[in-house]
């Protein structure tokens, strides 16, 4: 990095402020954590900050409180009423902008229809919307009467949605007539139709209007949103929930073809949030802050909605595709609204870097004083464009590694704290009560510049309560290394203790920062009639990161065809959506497995990445040399 000369590219050195809060928070968790937690409103107090039998964690205990009150009705008790909340833009260019004060006349609305729909505490709730402002209003509406949301990505499946219905058990479905994608109408109501073909719980589905395009309609099922909010009140008493209350179920993928639902509790994963954004991204009631990731993602949940209004500040949200209906839609956004933070993932960052600065240089983007970036490892070459296109070489760049289940941001710079030195693709430090290490596979710390596995040692606030309806898949993460939580991801930490994330250690993928498991994609390859056999594989992709390789052996009497490649691709958009699109799909008499009958991954790597196996190293590959010698040169010749 020598030949950079970035204002703070320089060496390490002393961090007082951030060390002297660092040390405190490792060796004081609790008396630091109550410190944090008195930012937030609540209705009772804790007995306990933190009770940790492991590996369940429950922080907070005897408290009450309540996350839509957090988020708008202790700003409408200030100066902050009249202050932006929300500056929504859809698709087509049609705009609105919500204050505190309508975003809590509209959460109380949409509390009373939930409620007069039946819904009650502890009650599932599925949100299968675009990205329009209803989708946070309806979150918070559920947070405000002890109902647990989960959202559905809107890009995922009939299928995907019903399996996500049936294991969360949801009462209630809210979607959309449909939603603006690229100038095109996504049609998630009739999507939603035939999910609830499969999904027996739900009894009744609340209809957004926006695309205004026609639909069926269910009578006694289906009930029209305008409809329901004539009716509604305009007050709903905000429900006490216990600290350890469930705020959401979001699922996610993992190493098995079934995601899991992350059950997020209520206080410890707000004291996180409202911590992490404060220190990160110095998030301030002033700041318009724009997150550009679908609220559909963990990130879209806690850094559209729960962070950023928790603190009062504005939010932008964003309908459709990023370069639509011209490649600098969102540097206009960015100019439009004088957004001030703002987050995205490196996939986007690199597809802009594709299209050239000068789309760029079009607009004034001298409002921003801070960038993030998450979801995916950010290469040298996208931060240093972002950094300087971007950021106009005066934006610190806060590279946030964390997860679904983590909850908030674990490891990252934090200029809310202290500027600290930032080396491009390193996302720094782990965030002030965070204890994070590189650990070898005895689970002892790993030198320095050695890679290893990256694993949490103590509990922290924002972490998952536990996998719906799975304690079991829960404990696993606690087993990997008995007594510390395992991410799935290899680090390196490097001689000034910053950490480098390498990418997963699982067999969980990264698509354009979507994270989406081989198990999940194989099931869905081999439901195809002609399939036998499937194993996946990811290349690396210049835009997206990593993209979908497939490898099929087809049932007897079957015949590889191009045709039958579509058909593949085409059935597995059909069961998981767009995202799971393979970009090559190869045909093969055998898959390369060792004896005990494990795919040998390694092999499909190399074979997808056309290089030798030399080059692709995994940790926990069982197979002897030979072996994979032999699959491999069987495999690149079929
Ligand atoms: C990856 C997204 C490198 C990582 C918030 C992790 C990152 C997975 C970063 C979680 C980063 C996230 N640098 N890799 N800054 N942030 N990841 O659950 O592999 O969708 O385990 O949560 O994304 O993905 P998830």
């Amino acid at each position: 990095m020598a030949e950079l000369s970035l204002p703070f590219e320089s060496r390490y050195f002393p961090l007082k402020k951030f060390f002297d809060i660092y040390n405190r928070s490792i060796q004081e968790p609790e008396a630091f954590w109550a410190e944090q937690a008195r930012q937030l409103d609540w209705f009772k107090t804790w007995d306990k900050v933190l009770e940790w039998e492991p590996p369940f964690a429950r922080w907070f205990t005897g408290a009450q409180l309540n996350a839509s009150y957090n988020c708008v009705d202790r700003h409408v008790k200030t100066w902050r009423r009249s202050k932006v909340a929300m500056y929504w833009e859809g698709e087509p260019g049609d705009t609105r902008v919500l204050s505190y004060s309508t975003l809590y006349g509209a959460v109380n609305r949409f509390a009373s229809v939930l409620k007069n729909c039946g819904v009650g505490k502890g009650d599932r709730v599925a949100l299968y919307l675009p990205m329009i402002p209803e989708l946070p209003i309806f979150m918070l509406a559920c947070g405000r009467i002890g109902a647990v949301h989960t959202v559905v990505f809107s890009g995922f499946s009939a299928q995907a949605l019903a399996d996500r219905i049936n294991d969360a058990q949801v009462k209630l479905l809210v979607t959309a007539d449909g939603g603006f994608r690229r100038g095109k109408v996504v049609p998630l109501k009739s999507i939603a139709d035939e999910a609830l073909t499969m999904s027996p719980s739900v009894e009744r589905t609340i209809v957004v209007k926006r695309a205004d395009v026609p639909i069926s309609m269910k009578p006694s099922r289906d009930l029209w949103l305008h409809d329901l909010l004539d009716k509604a009140a305009p007050f709903v008493q905000p429900e006490p929930m216990a600290s350890n209350d469930p705020l959401y179920i979001l699922y996610t993928s993992g190493t098995t073809g079934k995601p899991k639902g992350v059950v997020h509790g209520t206080g410890g994963y707000l004291v996180h949030n409202y911590c992490a954004y404060k220190w990160a991204f110095d998030l301030k009631e002033e700041s318009v802050y724009w997150c550009s990731a679908d609220v559909g993602w963990v990130t879209g949940h806690s850094s559209i909605v729960y962070a950023p209004l928790s603190h009062g500040a504005a939010i932008v949200l964003y309908e459709g595709a990023p370069d639509y209906p011209t490649i600098d839609r969102w540097w206009d956004i960015i100019e439009k609204y004088g957004v001030t933070i703002f987050y995205t993932s490196p996939t986007a960052i690199r597809m802009f870097m594709g299209y050239g600065e000068e789309w760029v240089h079009r607009h004034d983007l001298s409002s921003l004083e801070l960038l993030g970036s998450v979801g995916e490892p950010i290469n040298t070459q996208a931060w240093l464009w972002f950094y300087r296109h971007i950021g106009g070489e005066r934006c610190p760049i806060v590279d946030t590694w964390w997860q679904t289940e983590t909850g908030g941001i674990m490891i990252s710079p934090t200029p809310g704290i202290e500027r600290l030195p930032l080396k491009p693709g390193s996302a720094t430090l782990p965030l002030p009560g965070v204890d994070a290490d590189v650990v070898d596979e005895t689970g002892k710390s790993a030198p320095p510049e050695e890679r290893g596995w990256l694993v949490i040692k103590k509990p922290w606030p924002g972490m998952l309560l536990s996998i719906h309806g799975d304690p079991e898949r829960y404990r696993q993460y606690w087993s990997r290394f008995p007594g510390v939580y395992y991410t799935g991801d290899y680090a390196v930490k490097d001689r000034d203790g910053y950490f480098w994330i390498l990418g997963r250690a699982d067999e969980v993928l990264k698509i354009a920062g979507h994270r989406i498991g081989t198990a999940e994609l194989e099931d869905a390859a081999t439901s195809h009639p002609q399939v036998a056999e499937a194993a996946v594989a990811s290349k690396g992709d210049p835009v997206k990161g990593e993209s979908i390789v497939l490898f099929v052996r087809l049932k007897e009497g079957s015949t590889p065809s191009p045709g039958l490649k579509n058909e593949l691709s085409e059935h597995m958009r059909g069961k998981i959506g767009p995202i799971a699109t393979p970009d090559e799909v190869y045909f093969t008499t055998k898959l390369p497995k060792t004896r005990s009958g494990k795919i040998m991954r390694r092999v499909l790597k190399a074979v997808a990445n056309n290089t030798s196996i030399g080059d692709v190293t995994t940790l926990e590959d069982e197979a002897s040399v030979e072996e994979v010698v032999k699959a491999y040169q069987e495999l690149k010749k079929a």
